[in-house]
């Protein structure tokens, strides 16, 4: 007789011992709060609604589906795992306009997330250094998590990652085998990355032998200040290796889930392999469709050009709110691209405490600890996108944040 088990001892028997490095966070629970009626949420990574063109989206399915002549539609077919031609030749374009690259140095994935996974598995043995700017993205956490990394983190500020922490640490004895950065609009403070630090921080992987993953989902997204010259393009011609991850998510739409990467052959080389097991390849039918968008030039820099001017509405509404209203007890940057603002209580706000009371006055933010290494850090501080919500929503959700923020 087989003896009868709770739920519980059967899940936890069937899980390998790598899951416990992704426990559910108390403050992904609190997150579950956001989604009530009459909650102004200003927590989501969630592109704007109205930059999401459905009838492009639609009038290019119709047409990707109709392309594939005496061959079938091949839109629903299987594809090669490192993606397909027309896409990788497109991104090869894109790319090129600042960095010579070949359509065969792609790699397709299923959104830059995934890049982020199949890099973190091809490249991290257990105990592994990555180092990571503070406060971090999540899904990258995640990933370099999952791996079996150590994670160090170094604070940032207003221009990115302190490089002289980092340098510090190297001398110090640091031996990460990669960094992790978003050098454009940073997630969650919105950063921008200063050139003299891009700089110094491709010095340092060259003295250091470690390699760079540059993670750029928002770079297009720049409303305001001139363009800085990308990681990769500063290490042409260096000894040193830049993986960089592009996603169509921010520019296009998150739910294609495309991305790709462009790094040294032999890290692409076992990412393909890695993602041949993980999914065989991203959608046929998705790649067609961000191809076939990419490829009408015109219509996706009027498309870029909107989200842009709506962003920078927005950005300017929500700074101008926070600026008027709680000005002297809180820190923040006005946003220059992307679609979030770091704001820091200089009045000793727990912002897990604040969290409830403003769910209860009809707003939503996402608390600093959430992009913690540790889950305990940035307790004083909160990430509020400016993407989803239009100016007017925005003041009132300030508004709301003003009233709760009152003990
Ligand atoms: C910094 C960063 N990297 C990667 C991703 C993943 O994006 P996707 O998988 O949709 O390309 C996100 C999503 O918000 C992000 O903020």
């Amino acid at each position: 007789m087989g003896t009868i088990e709770g739920p519980t001892e059967i899940s936890s028997r069937h899980l390998s011992t790598r899951m416990s490095t992704l426990r559910p966070s108390p403050i992904r629970a609190l997150l579950r709060l956001v989604d009530q009626p009459g909650v102004l949420s200003m927590a989501g990574g969630l592109p704007a609604l109205s930059a999401l063109d459905a009838d492009r989206v639609r009038a290019v399915i119709e047409s990707v589906l109709d392309h594939g002549g005496a061959l079938g539609p091949t839109a629903l077919q299987y594809g090669p795992t490192e993606g397909v031609d027309p896409l990788r030749r497109r991104l090869a374009g894109m790319l090129s306009a600042e960095l010579p690259t070949d359509a065969d140095d792609i790699l397709v994935t299923t959104g830059s997330q995934q890049g982020l996974d199949l890099l973190a598995r091809a490249s991290i043995d257990p105990g592994d250094v990555v180092v990571v700017e503070a406060p971090s993205y999540l899904g990258a956490l995640q990933s370099f998590s999952v791996a079996g990394a150590r994670i160090v983190a170094i604070d940032g500020d207003h221009d990115g990652i302190d490089v002289d922490r980092l340098a510090a640490e190297l001398a110090g004895g640091l031996r990460p085998k990669v960094l992790y950065v978003v050098a454009n609009f940073h997630n969650p403070t919105g950063a921008v990355l200063s050139l003299d630090r891009r700089i110094r921080l491709v010095e340092l992987a060259e003295h250091h032998g470690f390699f760079i993953i540059s993670d750029d989902p928002y770079g297009e997204l720049r409303f305001a200040g001139p363009p800085l010259p990308s990681i990769a393009a500063l290490g042409v011609g260096r000894p040193v290796s830049i993986v960089r991850l592009g996603s169509a998510s921010k520019i296009l739409a998150p739910g294609l889930r495309v991305g790709w990467m462009t790094g040294p052959p032999a890290l692409l080389e076992a990412a393909g392999r890695l993602k041949q097991s993980a999914d065989l390849h991203t959608s046929t039918l998705s790649q067609l469709v961000v191809a076939e968008l990419l490829a009408d030039e015109g219509a996706q820099r009027a498309h870029l050009d909107r989200i842009r001017s709506r962003y920078r509405e927005r950005a300017g509404a929500l700074s101008d709110a926070l600026g008027a209203d709680l000005g002297e007890r809180v820190d923040f940057s006005p946003p220059t691209g992307g679609m979030f603002t770091w704001v820091t209580a200089l009045d000793g706000t727990d912002t897990v405490e604040l969290f409830p009371r403003a769910i209860d006055h009809g707003v939503a933010f996402v608390p600093g600890a959430a992009f913690s290494v540790d889950g305990g850090g940035f307790t004083g501080s909160l990430r509020l996108s400016f993407a989803t919500l239009d100016p007017t929503r925005i003041r009132i959700g300030v508004a709301r944040l003003i009233e709760a923020w009152r003990p």
